[in-house]
């Protein structure tokens, strides 16, 4: 039999992959996603994995999946977490979660497993936290739920960075030198996140130097830079005109925000396991991207359409948040943004400067907006007498009720 582990060259894997097989006696394959973490740490990667142990190793490129059928659509949802949060984490896990399950397939594996400890184990030290479990399992049990979920951080007796250091001497595996960074860190294609030492306390003011993403608004260019984003059915297309693949425009996004500043969000949030938690994110695509899909809607849905979607919302990063992407809760939600959204097609012009992203117009074929009814100038269609039978009848409720006070 064999298991597909989640592997990242860390120590962490590095150590699962001996213990896997003296334990499970499986042949592990390892797998690696590429979610646009930063190439580096797909270099020698293969090389790695088999002196540690493993038959194989398989790397997936999913930045185009992970832009196009995860971030995208939270996008058009305008699923934003706890006010602030623009789920890059969340989303990561279920892509690569599900690429997991497709390759147990292809290589013929029963089993998968991942590196991530559970509550109680050195969780700081090994950069991993509670939750990744949640989401990577849920994950496995909706895609495929005969595959048996290996996680050695439950079973095992390694219990620090010392012990795993020498298991992995006494199984001949290389001990990675990776740089240890003083915080955890996850990044992808839609961001950066940042945890742990000097934010724990969430009093203090993040350094300068945690930043990799985006420059300091103060050092940022002292000429704003026009964008505009072309938006089709609620999704973005284009950037200045030019069409690009969902993952190159994010790609783009990213450098033109990071350059101007834009996108730093410094929050408290609310983890699924009932803690606290400060964390501060870069998402400088992501930034331009929520500010200009919102905006098209300012013109494209009427009142309570927009009310209506943006409660929705709320419980949409909710389930993404907590790790049930494939929720048929969250499909059938998705399903309702994509049909609201079918007539947000158009542009949306911005401004970046200096950590800000702010709009200066908006363009749609299907706006409901109409110069010729609301303008100040005219009035053929909009028709003023019109409006004092409208506020008689609208302010009933207010006036029978006052009516009651004074006893009239
Ligand atoms: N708090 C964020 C989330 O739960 C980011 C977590 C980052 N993960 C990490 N292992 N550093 O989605
Ligand atoms: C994750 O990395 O997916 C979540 C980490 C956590 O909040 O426990």
């Amino acid at each position: 039999n064999k298991v597909v582990l989640a592997y990242s060259g860390g120590l962490d894997t590095s150590v699962i992959v001996p213990w896997l097989r003296e334990n499970y006696g499986c042949e592990v394959v390892c797998f690696t996603a590429d979610v646009g973490q930063g190439l580096q740490e797909l270099e020698g990667l293969e090389q790695k994995a088999k002196a540690s142990g493993a038959c194989q190793l398989v790397v997936k490129d999913l930045k185009e999946e992970f832009v196009s059928d995860f971030i995208f659509p939270c996008l058009r949802a305008g699923a934003i977490y706890e006010r602030k949060y623009l789920l890059g984490t969340s989303m990561a896990r279920p892509v690569i979660a599900k690429a997991m399950v497709d390759v147990a397939k292809e290589v013929g594996a029963d089993a998968v497993s991942h590196g991530c400890t559970g509550k109680g184990n050195d969780q700081a030290m090994l950069n991993h936290q509670p939750f990744v479990l949640v989401r990577f399992e849920l994950t496995f049990f909706a895609l495929n739920p005969e595959l048996s979920v290996v996680a050695p951080w439950r079973e095992w007796e390694i219990t620090g960075r010392e012990d795993a250091i020498e298991y992995a001497k006494k199984h001949n595996v290389p001990v990675p030198v990776t740089k240890k960074s003083i915080y955890s860190r996850d990044r992808n294609l839609w961001h950066l996140s940042h945890e742990g030492d000097i934010l724990e306390d969430p009093a203090n003011e993040p350094m300068e130097d945690m930043y990799m993403m985006s420059v300091d608004p103060k050092e940022a260019p002292n000429q704003p830079e026009y964008l505009k984003i072309g938006i089709v059915e609620g999704l973005p297309v284009s950037i200045n005109g030019k069409k690009l693949s969902p993952a190159s425009l994010l790609a783009e996004l990213n450098e033109i925000g990071g350059k101007h500043g834009i996108g730093r969000i410094d929050m408290v949030e609310n983890r699924l396991v009932g803690m606290k938690s400060r964390g501060v994110y870069e998402t400088p695509g992501g930034t331009i991207l929520f500010a200009a899909a919102r905006e098209l809607e300012s013109l494209t849905l009427d009142r309570e359409t927009m009310q209506i979607k943006d409660v929705l919302a709320l419980k949409y990063a909710d389930l993404v948040y907590a790790g049930r992407w494939f929720d048929p809760l969250r499909e059938s939600m998705d399903a309702f943004m994509k049909e609201i959204t079918k007539t947000t097609t158009g542009s949306v012009t911005l401004k970046l400067y200096k950590g800000c992203v702010s709009v200066t117009g908006r363009e749609s074929p299907n706006s409901l907006y109409r110069q010729d009814i609301s303008s100040f100038e005219s009035g053929d269609i909009y028709d003023q007498a019109d409006a004092a039978g409208f506020i008689r009848l609208y302010g009933l409720p207010m006036r029978v009720r006052a009516m009651l006070e004074k006893g009239l």
